[in-house]
């Protein structure tokens, strides 16, 4: 299975800087068949990610219907989109989404046949997939520690290790798990052969240190 690299702009970028990034970028590195690279722009920049698997940042817990401000997986699905993160530690903080809509979404995402990227933190794992109770196959776990997003460093990799541990000791061995929290160039070899794959928010905006944390997973 390749190494899946997930860009996630968060809320940053105008559509021309995503333009100018996918072009400086594009132009030194692609997806190989043991590389992934997915770009999780804002939902009206996904149509300029020519050449990159799309990602979104999140999705409607809802189907299509009268939902002001939604959008939905089937509209996700017809523009390409493949990976939808849910869950993300922001969602919850700053829009303060519960686990059942969380678990709405994952079941919005398989409707369609679109794979849900489910960020848990280092709280009580076992009690967020218990409370979740969506069907665990086909799901990618990104394992998010709030308090290590928008750093310089990762979780401490014992940790790391141990958590993912955890997370395949519940969602089955064969789960892929991704890590997030500060990966950047400097640290991503320590994740290669942890984690099977990361999800990167700083260090993809900047297309040069973008290219680098690519060329050091090359
Ligand atoms: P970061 O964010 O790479 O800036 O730490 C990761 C995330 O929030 O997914």
């Amino acid at each position: 299975m390749s190494f899946l690299v997930i860009a996630n702009f968060k809320s940053n970028k105008t559509s021309q800087e995503v333009t100018s990034w996918v072009s400086q970028v594009s132009r030194y590195i692609r997806s190989t068949s043991s590389l992934e690279i997915a770009v999780a722009p804002s939902f009206p920049h996904l149509p300029l990610l020519k050449g990159f698997t799309l990602a979104a940042q999140d999705v409607s817990p809802f189907p299509k219907g009268s939902y002001t401000g939604a959008v939905n997986a089937a509209q996700l699905k017809e523009i390409g989109v493949k990976y939808v993160i849910i869950g993300h530690s922001e969602r919850r903080r700053y829009f303060h989404e519960t686990h059942q809509e969380i678990a709405n979404k994952a079941q919005e995402l398989y409707s369609v046949g679109l794979t849900p990227v489910l960020c848990l933190d280092k709280i009580d794992i076992s009690c967020q997939f218990a409370a979740l109770a969506v069907d665990k196959s086909d799901l990618i776990y990104a394992y998010e520690p709030v308090s290590d997003i928008g750093g310089t460093s990762t979780a401490p990799i014992k940790e790391i290790s141990s958590v993912i541990a955890d997370i395949r000791h519940i969602a089955g061995n064969s789960a892929r798990v991704l890590y997030g929290g500060s990966v950047n160039a400097n640290n991503i070899s320590s994740l290669q052969g942890l984690a099977d794959g990361v999800l990167v928010a700083t260090a993809s905006l900047d297309p040069d240190n973008f290219i680098s944390l690519i060329n050091v997973i090359r």
